[in-house]
């Protein structure tokens, strides 16, 4: 049966990754985590001190570091992990640090050229479930797949909210329905290739689907365009 490649974007905090490994599992495809390695690129740059004062980041340095950052996603007890130079970084890559100083680092053109171009080439032979904001627009404009996953930013906003209470922490409702709307606006209006649904993606709003139902419903989406192939 042919490999397809499969393609998902979509909005902060609806389930993306959860999703996408879900399928990637169930159809036997390997699955790749682009916002990792806007992550991983981030750690390199804060461990070498390549941010500014004010948070900006020092672009000439870290282009003449982009030849030795090496990226690399493995399975490591059935988990899609990523590796910085060899080293394990899943854990760190999803701290507070790296969450608050990756947008700038996603917004440099030769960041995107770079990983962009090694995304292409782990795609290059279908069998693969990409998730991330370029994905079905820039990395994979051909693939037979393009989901664009969505759900309202209240219910976004309350899932957060639980992950965070469920971490030991004591969010505030509101601020965290506007650190939301706030990643939703940044990643939508930046200039590198912002967010934006494909023409020919398929739209899946999973605000009132429960995980079981988005799953069904994925699924068929699958078998239908394996169908077609
Ligand atoms: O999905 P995430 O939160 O792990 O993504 C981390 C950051 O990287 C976020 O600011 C969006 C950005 N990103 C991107 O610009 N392009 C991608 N293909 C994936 C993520």
């Amino acid at each position: 049966m042919k490999k397809i490649t499969i393609a998902i974007d979509g909005h902060s905090s609806c389930g993306k990754s959860t999703m996408a490994k879900e399928l990637a599992r169930k159809v036997g495809y390997v699955y790749v985590d682009t916002g990792a390695m806007y992550r991983a690129v981030t750690l390199y740059a804060l461990r070498h001190q390549l941010f500014a004062a004010d948070g900006a980041v020092l672009e000439v340095a870290l282009r003449e570091a982009m030849p030795q950052i090496d990226i690399d996603q493995r399975l490591v007890d059935g988990k899609t992990t990523t590796f910085l130079n060899g080293e394990n970084v899943e854990r760190e890559i999803r701290g507070l640090e790296v969450s608050n100083h990756v947008s700038p680092i996603a917004a440099i053109p030769f960041v995107r050229t770079a990983l962009v171009a090694q995304q292409q080439k782990m795609g290059r032979e279908g069998g693969i479930v990409m998730d991330g904001r370029d994905i079905g627009t820039v990395v994979f404009p051909n693939a037979e797949l393009k989901l664009f996953l969505t759900a309202s930013p209240e219910v976004r906003a309350q899932r957060r909210f639980l992950e965070l209470q469920e971490k030991g922490e004591q969010p505030v409702f509101e601020d965290v329905l506007r650190d939301v709307n706030e990643r939703d606006y940044r990643d939508t209006h930046r200039q590198e290739s912002p967010l934006s649904k494909a023409d020919d993606a398929i739209e899946v709003d999973n605000s009132d689907m429960t995980r079981e139902q988005q799953t069904q419903h994925i699924l068929d989406l699958f078998n239908k365009c394996i169908a077609q192939q």
